[in-house]
């Protein structure tokens, strides 16, 4: 073995790539299958080297790195379970004037002015868990995972005293869902418990709830004391209220905790009084809160009010304060992200904020360095950060940590300025700053090692491919294998044919691969070769084009050719460009964006590389009723007067129609209001059907 100090860049990442494999292999060994494969000593050994490559190489630092990792590793092997309706997140509020504003925005979305009641509760700081019930049995529970689709962990659910097996009187479908913790007392007897057997403490109670319940052997669940907070619910066959509370007391008269600080407030003033009160109480509850959530009582107006995709628009986390803590700015490094994004990231002297070990934070760009907004204002006074500094840190729920201040009457007075690189720090290309952009971009593209890793890390990511078994990690020990090396998406897909060309078989015998892992990371490779529509477009890694517009866009064009060539003929002014920057959601800069990735040759390359081994879908439409508007392209024009414009354009999406912003020849319907304009004419010219929204309703309602 090389001596750290003789390692080169290219070695040191192979070996932390390496390192981060074996020493997540015999965490995963250790903590969640109960059967060791190397002694306290050899483990020691790799985290110290891992340590000390880190040490001289900050840059190659992976961003899971296994220093950073605190408790258990994730447990593989549960079954998984598709949620009927997704487990959703909810929108953060920080500031009082966030809640005026949600308050504001359900009022205007709804047209509503009459008399509007929230419920105030805390937000419990555990893991979510939906549990089902048919006919008052208990028949699944899963975690949330990606929102779809979680983890089977029936059997351990079964093990804790608060989620009860058989409930008497409940609806014949009922799925209850809320949030699994750990008190604070019994947090501390389980690590003493821990400590005294020679075990790894936990880190926080978060940690320890989500640790104790995703365990493979149940018996462990058994043996963690973990509690249930009943909080929301999902596919019911027969309603349990008319309000949020109803609802909650219905679930506590079928046996369920539910939490006791929930109270209903009349108006924003009384959301921010209990919200105060909450706070108030929050270090003697026994448990961790995070927040209080705020959610719409009325059921029929939170369905009306419906979802954006991945939060509800009638329920807000409004979060405590962020903790604080100083620390020593120990460097400041430069990392590269997928779009060539130069990023500087604060190295820190290790120190707790909230709990959690903090050595990195965010400075976001070289104008928050230098104490400048994106608009030339000065933040921190125009107060600049350098090497040295006392800086502090704070972290606001599960958001990276950031830099809040900095203390002058500590800086070394013959401290630089930070000069920040006018070259890509990965392959020395020039780093250029386009004007009004606050991000300095590598102009070195596939060629630049950084972004090719970057972009494989994104593709392979939750929303995008999601290949189980080939994590970041993993993509960052293929991308610099010499033998077997993964550089573009489509590398992923012949994998398999590449291992099984060498007689030796690469894979094979290689730290951490053995032949059922081969088998299993070959089989979830093949599974992806299937995928949705908008999964793809969205893994692409194109600037601007996130989960949201992979969507919209799959919803729009519905097959892979129609969206190539709808993207590959755009050119501003002409008809393809008209159609894409007509879809709702999709702006010039978005469109702008996709035209340049599909005529760079590059790029181009790579993505019809990639397409070539694939087998695309239509996009999926999450729990449509069927409609008489189903992939209709509907625009709105005129004055409506039963709904807000926002809920007909919501509705009407829910219901599987896309809904443009002006009229071409792709509309199928115009709905036209009073004062309706240059959008009926054109209607009227291209030969478009026109309804009036009464119409409209009748035709939404399926009648
Ligand atoms: S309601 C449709 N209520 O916070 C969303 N969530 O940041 C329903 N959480 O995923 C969630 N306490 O795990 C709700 N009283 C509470 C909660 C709560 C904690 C968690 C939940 C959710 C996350 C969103």
């Amino acid at each position: 073995m090389k001596a750290v100090d003789e390692l080169t860049i290219i070695e040191a990442r192979a070996e932390l790539a390496d390192l981060a494999l074996k020493i997540s292999g015999a965490n995963r060994a250790y903590h969640t299958l109960d059967a060791p494969v190397m002694s306290d000593a050899e483990y020691d050994l790799l985290k110290r080297r891992n340590a000390a490559i880190e040490g001289r190489f900050p840059e190659a630092k992976l961003s899971d790195s296994p220093t950073e990792q605190i408790g258990a590793a994730p447990a593989e092997g549960f079954g998984k379970i598709t949620h009927s309706l997704p487990m959703l997140s909810l929108e953060n509020a920080f500031a009082d004037e966030d809640v005026q504003d949600f308050e504001t925005r359900i009022r205007s979305f709804l047209g509503f002015a009459d008399q509007l009641t929230f419920t105030a509760e805390p937000k419990i700081d555990g893991l979510s868990l939906s549990l089902r019930y048919e006919n008052g049995n208990l028949v699944s529970a899963a975690t949330r995972g990606d929102g779809e689709v979680g983890e089977d962990v029936t059997a351990n659910a079964r093990t804790i005293a608060d989620i009860p097996h058989c409930l008497i009187g409940a609806p014949d479908i009922l799925e209850v869902r809320g949030e699994v913790y750990i008190a604070h007392k019994d947090f501390q007897a389980l690590n003493e418990r821990l400590l005294l057997a020679k075990e790894k403490g936990l880190a926080n109670p978060r940690n320890a709830a989500a640790g104790s319940l995703r365990q493979l052997d149940v018996r462990i669940t058994a043996s963690r004391p973990l509690k249930f907070f009943a909080y929301t619910w999902g596919v019911l066959s027969r309603p349990l209220g008319a309000t949020q509370i109803e609802s909650l007391d219905a679930l506590r008269s079928l046996g369920f905790a539910v939490n006791p600080l929930t109270v209903l407030c009349a108006n924003p003033e009384e959301m921010l009084a209990q919200y105060r009160r909450i706070e108030a109480q929050r270090a003697t509850l026994g448990y961790d809160i995070d927040g209080v959530v705020y959610k719409v009582n009325d059921l029929a107006l939170q369905s009306r009010l419906g979802f954006r995709s991945t939060t509800p628009r009638w329920a807000i986390a409004h979060k405590f304060p962020a903790e604080l803590a100083w620390t020593r700015l120990e460097a400041i490094d430069i990392q590269v992200g997928r779009t060539g994004a130069l990023s500087p990231v604060a190295r820190l002297s290790p120190v707790t904020v909230g709990g959690v070990v903090v050595s990195n934070a965010t400075l976001h760009n070289e104008d928050y360095i230098a104490g400048r907004d994106s608009k030339g204002q000065a933040i921190r006074a125009g107060k600049d950060i350098r090497v040295g500094d006392w800086v502090q840190i704070y972290r606001a729920g599960d958001v990276i940590p950031k830099i809040a201040e900095v203390d002058l009457a500590h800086r070394v007075p013959t401290a630089p300025p930070f000069v920040f690189p006018s070259l890509c720090p990965e392959c020395g290309s020039e780093a250029h700053r386009e004007p009004g952009d606050s991000v300095r971009r590598c102009t070195g593209g596939l060629i630049c090692p950084a972004q090719g890793v970057e972009r494989l890390k994104h593709f392979v990511s939750r929303g995008a491919f999601d290949i189980e078994g080939l994590g970041a990690k993993q993509v960052e020990y293929f991308f610099h294998d010499p033998e077997l090396p993964i550089k573009t998406p489509a590398d992923i897909f012949s994998l398999a044919l590449r291992d099984d060309q060498n007689p030796l078989k690469k894979l094979k015998n290689r730290e951490g691969y053995g032949a059922a892992s081969i088998t299993k990371l070959f089989a979830a490779i093949e599974a992806r070769r299937k995928i949705g529509l908008d999964r793809l477009i969205f893994a692409l890694g194109i600037r601007h084009v996130g989960e949201t517009a992979g969507v919209i866009l799959a919803r729009h064009y519905a097959t892979w050719p129609a969206f190539e060539s709808g993207v590959s003929l755009a050119e501003p002014g002409n008809a393809a460009w008209s159609e894409l920057t007509s879809i709702d959601g999709v702006g010039a800069v978005m469109a702008q964006s996709l035209v340049d990735a599909f005529r760079n040759p590059a790029e181009r390359g790579a993505i019809d590389a990639l397409v070539a081994q694939l087998d695309i879908q239509p996009v999926q439409m999450r729990a449509v009723q069927s409609s008489a508007i189903v992939g209709l392209t509907v625009v709105f024009t005129g004055t409506l007067e039963k709904m807000t414009r926002a809920e007909a354009k919501a509705r009407a999406e829910a219901l599987g129609a896309k809904v443009a912003g002006s009229v071409s020849a792709k509309t199928d319907l115009l709905v036209a209001g009073p004062g309706a304009g240059s959008k009926a004419k054109e209607a009227e010219k291209l030969g478009i059907r026109m309804i009036n929204e009464e119409e409209w309703l009748l035709l939404a309602a399926g009648e």
